[in-house]
């Protein structure tokens, strides 16, 4: 993968990055047995036969039928795939398997659509910069995130997938025999006052969704944070001392989810005889106590709450993850060195997580550990427009259908996330009773 993808790449490294992120979803199709292509893993989402026909209907709808004017290139498939859901607090999809076409039928769409798109995109006279109504590089850039941004969520999808209903890919190495992490010594580091920087600007040679836009200054006051993200031992304490039955913890719409669903734990642990085990994507452990605890931000704030501390701010994190005492900013939390295996778990290195602080090499300058991979990490920031905000003509939705109060933005990455997607002005975004993604925290004092 691509690790420096802000730039704006030339047009024939655009279309290798093209072609890596369709190998990266053709791999992850892989993973699931034919007879579980109509089952659906999280009940508040499509079955998984949506995603297969959505990764090419999204790029045919964007690049040749908005970008380019060439109109669609099947009538019906382009808008049966051409759209996601995620609700909140609303009714879950009740479509049945024999509503959707059939695989070999979408199989040939995709097939298709790949075709005609690759041949337009060779193709130097028809793609002429002067036939795009927006600009190539960013409509690229777009299709290659966003089918990464699927890998990513999609690997969500198929961890909820039964074991027994997919193959773990040849490269799997299994985890039961895994060591454990570095010895680590929970503590707070001191971070001083200081100015970040959100954001990027416009105009320059760089790719940035439109919420990473415009870039703006925050002045962020002296405060601590976690070293180490929260781990499944610190969380298991706070289950053991009776956290999720302390209203007091809960905002009152968390604890009425809490009732609705009746959760009672992390949706990644397994109880069995007294026991706690952990679902990982392709096996089942003992709960890995020094890994990152992967919880929804209801939890992760009832945690936080619990420990007599609070989420970080999205400029906090920015401070502890990028800020240095020079007063200058990192491009990383370790420099400004692109990022590689040494640095963190990111970039489809892995399906599961590590022990918290087994990446040394890629710490802040202030000491603050796995920032940047093993995880998203929540914060408390509801998900908003930066000033002078403008939507993607082409995609006016992707951000502004979830500046609604109740998403919240996560910063880093997880193993699943894209190397260019590590850019310090990325920004995703959650809703706060969503248990499934690969989302761990840390608590601040201020
Ligand atoms: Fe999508």
């Amino acid at each position: 993968m691509n690790a420096t993808a802000t730039q704006l790449d030339s047009r024939d490294q655009l279309l290798v990055r093209l072609a890596e992120s369709r190998t990266m979803t053709d791999d992850l199709f892989r993973i699931v047995r034919a007879d579980a292509w109509y089952d659906r893993p999280i009940p508040e989402r499509h079955r998984i036969v949506f995603y297969i026909g959505h990764l090419e209907a999204f790029d045919w709808n964007l690049i040749a039928d908005q970008a380019l004017g060439l109109g669609p290139a099947h009538q019906e498939f382009d808008r049966l795939f051409a759209f996601g859901i995620d609700p909140v607090g609303g009714g879950l999809p009740t479509d049945q398997p024999s509503d959707w076409p059939r695989l070999s039928e979408i199989n040939a769409y995709d097939l298709r659509v790949r075709q005609e798109l690759d041949g337009i995109l060779s193709d130097r006279a028809q793609e002429s910069a002067s036939r795009w109504h927006y600009p190539r590089e960013i409509i690229l850039n777009v299709a290659i995130e966003h089918r990464l941004m699927h890998a990513e969520t999609l690997a969500y999808m198929l961890h909820q997938l039964p074991t027994e209903r997919k193959i773990a890919p040849q490269s799997y190495r299994p985890l039961a025999s895994s060591e454990a992490g570095p010895p680590i010594l929970a503590r707070m580091i001191d971070i001083p006052a200081g100015t970040v920087t959100l954001g990027i600007p416009r105009g320059r040679e760089s790719f940035g969704w439109d919420n990473e836009f415009e870039v703006h200054w925050v002045d962020v006051p002296a405060f601590a944070i976690d070293a180490y993200k929260a781990t499944n031992g610190e969380f298991l304490k706070f289950m053991r001392a009776g956290g999720y039955d302390d209203q007091r913890l809960w905002s009152d719409a968390d604890w009425a989810w809490l009732e609705e669903q009746n959760i009672r734990q992390p949706r990644f642990w397994l109880e069995r005889q007294g026991r706690w085990f952990y679902q990982a994507m392709f096996e089942e452990l003992p709960l890995p106590l020094d890994w990152p605890v992967y919880v929804s931000h209801a939890e992760a704030s009832a945690y936080a709450r619990f420990v007599g501390k609070s989420l970080p701010t999205e400029a906090q994190f920015h401070r502890a993850a990028y800020g240095t005492t020079e007063g200058v900013e990192r491009a990383y939390p370790w420099g400004d060195a692109p990022p590689d295996v040494g640095r963190g778990t990111f970039d489809f290195q892995r399906w599961d997580p590590v022990a918290v602080g087994s990446y040394p090499g890629g710490r802040s300058a202030w000491g603050v550990e796995d920032t940047l991979g093993n995880g998203w990490e929540w914060t408390s920031s509801p998900f908003a427009p930066f000033p002078r905000f403008e939507p993607f003509p082409f995609y006016r939705g992707y951000s502004a259908n979830f500046f609604d109060g109740k998403h919240y933005v996560m910063k880093g990455a997880s193993p699943r996330t894209g190397a260019c997607m590590l850019r310090r002005s990325f920004r995703n975004w959650f809703q706060a009773h969503y248990p499934f993604v690969y989302a761990s925290f840390r608590c601040v004092s201020n």
